[in-house]
């Protein structure tokens, strides 16, 4: 487990960039998990910037998102503050300023009138595409990996997860409420992939700024492993595991640099 830690949240977006455009450079074809939230928004601006600057060439990667709410699906008629579907956030802070072509990008369809058959033919289209090589990741106030929440089973798979309430109040301040869209009328259910589907990522890339995190963070990564903070399963990963740290978000771990 390799952990890394920077200055601020736009060292932390650099330094992840880097890793997955390593990646892209070595191996063009290669399969990227993609995360949203406001953790990975410096990550992208990052791969944005090299793709324009640098010619980073996406055209031959395949993604496969985390999650998606149940329910809603991007509806581009709508400002980007009302449409509040994963699909569009991945449009408009990644996909709509790269190369990578459409009929390779994945996210779970929040619209599917099948959640069940849905999951079992993503995780297929997975396995088809010979796994995720890089799977960024972040982390929730409640210590979920993607919706997987407290409770979730470390060998669970792509699945409909009710959410909790501590996620439902945290995506109310950081997106609903400022969207004018009522708490009760967000969405209550989600499409996740498991923890079990995130541990097969060849390399699980996490990332995590903010104060507010500095607790669950080394919960997640120097507590028991435990369901109750589902991204602890990163201490099973048995591949590559790197995570990146804005140094607030780093201030709880035991080892913490600046400490006696
Ligand atoms: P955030 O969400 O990046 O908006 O803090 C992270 C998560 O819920 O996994």
């Amino acid at each position: 487990m390799d952990i890394v830690i920077t200055g601020n949240y736009e060292e932390m977006g650099r330094s992840a960039a880097g890793i997955i455009a390593e990646l892209v450079r070595t191996k063009p074809a290669c399969v990227l998990g993609f995360a949203t939230g406001g953790t990975p928004v410096g990550t992208y601006r990052e791969l944005i910037r090299m793709h324009r600057e640098e010619g980073l060439d996406f055209s031959k990667i395949k993604t496969f998102n985390l999650d998606e709410y149940l329910g809603i699906g991007m509806d581009i008629s709508k400002p980007y503050e009302i449409d509040q579907s994963y699909a569009r956030f991945m449009h408009e802070e990644l996909f709509k300023h790269i190369n990578v072509r459409k009929e390779n990008i994945h996210i779970p369809d929040g619209l599917t009138k099948e959640p069940e058959e849905f999951c079992r033919w993503y995780e297929e289209e997975i396995k088809r595409a010979g796994g995720i090589d890089i799977q960024l990741l972040g982390i929730g106030g409640d210590g979920h990996w993607a919706f997987n929440e407290p409770g979730s089973s470390l060998a669970s798979r792509t699945r409909v997860q009710a959410l909790t309430k501590q996620t439902l109040d945290d995506n109310y301040e950081s997106f609903y409420r400022k969207a004018g869209i009522k708490r009760e009328d967000m969405p209550h259910f989600a499409l996740t992939m498991g923890i079990g589907t995130i541990l097969e990522s060849r390399h699980a890339l996490m990332i995590v700024n903010g104060i507010r995190k500095a607790g669950i963070v080394s919960e997640a990564i120097e507590g028991p492993l435990t369901s109750k903070v589902t991204a602890s399963a990163i201490q099973l990963h048995p591949g590559k595991v790197t995570i990146i740290l804005e140094k607030p978000a780093a201030s709880k771990l035991t080892w913490s640099i600046g400490k006696a």
